[in-house]
């Protein structure tokens, strides 16, 4: 999915969106946060906290779906968006690659682990434990541990998939 148009309104719900993201900084306990995470068109379920240095893409966090009792903890990035290389060319400049926007799941029950970076269009799995500082490139299936750059499945409890 890309979207690359600066209209008015694009700029407006832009300015509106780091707004809300800078006052949930500010707020505390993360209960407080939500109101403000949502208000940018974050889907957010029940009993999930976002810690207040979660760096959310600010250009597009209504793409951002989190689940029921998730945990995002501090220093975490969510990206939703990124240059669209297919159309890199020597001698030009990245910057005139279109961006390319793609959606981020995280389903109820995951741990986001401190510094960790999702990257656009993952889906994390139900229960899924993402260990501190790992790249989260590809999707990772519920229930299991996975760590590094690119974050890779080093335990797994669901037993379906042993
Ligand atoms: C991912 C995590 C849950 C794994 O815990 P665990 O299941 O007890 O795993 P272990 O400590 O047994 O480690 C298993 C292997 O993964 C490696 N590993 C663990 N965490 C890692 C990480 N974040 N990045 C890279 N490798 C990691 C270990 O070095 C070990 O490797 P080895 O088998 O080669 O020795 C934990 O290390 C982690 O990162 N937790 C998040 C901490 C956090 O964000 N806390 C905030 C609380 S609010």
């Amino acid at each position: 999915m890309a979207n690359n148009h600066r209209t008015i309104s694009n700029v407006l719900r832009g300015v509106f969106n780091r707004i809300c993201l800078c006052i949930a900084r500010l707020l505390f306990p993360a209960q407080l946060r939500m109101p403000f995470y949502r208000a940018t068109g974050m889907k957010i379920g029940k009993g999930s906290k976002i810690a207040a240095t979660v760096d959310v893409d600010q250009s597009a966090p209504e793409l951002i779906t989190i689940g029921k009792d998730v945990w995002v903890t501090r220093g975490v990035m969510i990206l939703c968006h990124q240059r669209d290389l297919q159309a890199y060319e020597v001698g030009k400049p990245v910057m005139d690659c279109p961006l390319v926007y793609k959606p981020v799941v995280i389903n109820d029950g995951a741990h986001i682990g401190i510094g960790a970076i999702i990257m656009p269009g993952v889906t994390i799995g139900k229960g899924a434990v993402i260990g501190a500082g790992s790249v989260v490139t590809r999707d990772i299936p519920d229930y299991c541990v996975a760590v590094g750059s690119p974050a890779k499945v080093i335990k797994n409890f669901n037993q379906t998939e042993k």
